[in-house]
């Protein structure tokens, strides 16, 4: 059992929550992104909230849609999407414990979230208007990817759109070598495959599944750093993930390292979100 502070608008809540993404795993092997949640942070894409508000401006989300979400984490967009009130939301996270949260969020039948593999969702044919996934992507191998991306194009009807919000490589001519020891220093502290895409690439990614690239927005791969995180999770929050750092130790050695190669790597990455449409 934990406590969980929120802020809704503008008011403080607290709610008891007896599941934690990670449950059960040491934090010196976690992958970062449940250390982050371990410590309280809830906003766990690289471009933080400013980029994920303009993927869902870009993505225009209103009462018709039949909303798709892959890999919710924390459920944070998930609220977001539902204050559009689509017509209907349905969320496919791998982490059951993460899906309980998510789920916690969520009212009525038309609102779901569902424990599964966003390469084989089991959803309908054609059943979305909107599908969208952040920091989810970048985390699987090439083969996987497209896997994904396929599954989005295969969930989505005609005039569907489709955004990705992830890690990029800022130049699209890295050195192979260069690429490669970046790939192992990401890998390395945050203990899950860290593969990023340049932009370029991600584009043609969905454009072989399908898709034809209608907007990209870019933002800094500023993740840990202070300016960000009061951003993302609020004053309260920030206070409360540096309260938490604090008091465990092992956690805020495995945050010290991904700041430190984050920084190391600042000048070659980036987040983007890319919004596609099914023609
Ligand atoms: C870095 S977290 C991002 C969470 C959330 N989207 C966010 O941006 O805050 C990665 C999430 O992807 C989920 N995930 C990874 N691979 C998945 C897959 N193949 N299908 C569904 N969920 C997946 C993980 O369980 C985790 O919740």
């Amino acid at each position: 059992m934990y406590l969980q502070v929120l802020i809704n608008n503008g008011d403080i809540v607290m709610q008891t929550n007896s599941v934690r993404p990670g449950e059960g795993l040491q934090t010196a092997k976690m992958p970062g992104h449940w250390v982050l949640a371990r410590l309280g942070k809830r906003v766990l894409r690289p471009g933080g909230m400013e980029l994920t508000r303009r993927m869902l401006q870009a993505l225009r989300i209103n009462h018709t849609d039949d909303v798709v979400e892959f890999a919710p984490g924390m459920g944070v967009t998930a609220r977001l999407t539902i204050n559009q009130k689509p017509f209907s939301y349905t969320a496919v996270e791998r982490d059951q414990a993460a899906a309980k949260i998510v789920s916690s969020y969520l009212e009525g039948d038309r609102q779901r979230c569902v424990v599964g593999n966003a390469t084989e969702t089991g959803l309908p044919d054609a059943s979305a208007s909107v599908v969208y996934g952040e920091a989810m992507l970048t985390m699987q191998t090439d083969e996987t990817k497209r896997a994904i991306i396929r599954e989005a194009h295969r969930l989505l009807k005609s005039g569907g759109r489709y955004a990705i919000h992830e890690m990029c490589l800022l130049s699209d001519n890295v050195d192979p070598e260069r690429r490669k020891e970046t790939e192992q220093a990401l890998t390395g502290v945050v203990h899950h495959g860290v593969r990023p895409l340049t932009i370029t690439e991600w584009c043609k990614l969905l454009v072989l599944e399908g898709f034809e690239v209608e907007s990209i927005h870019q933002a800094s791969m500023s993740l840990l750093e202070p300016r960000r995180l009061i951003n993302d999770e609020g004053f309260v929050g920030a206070l409360r993930f540096a309260w938490n750092l604090l008091r465990d130790s092992e956690a805020r050695q495995r945050v010290h390292e991904m700041r430190k190669v984050f920084r190391q790597h600042r000048m070659e990455l980036a987040a983007v979100t890319v919004i596609a449409v099914k023609h």
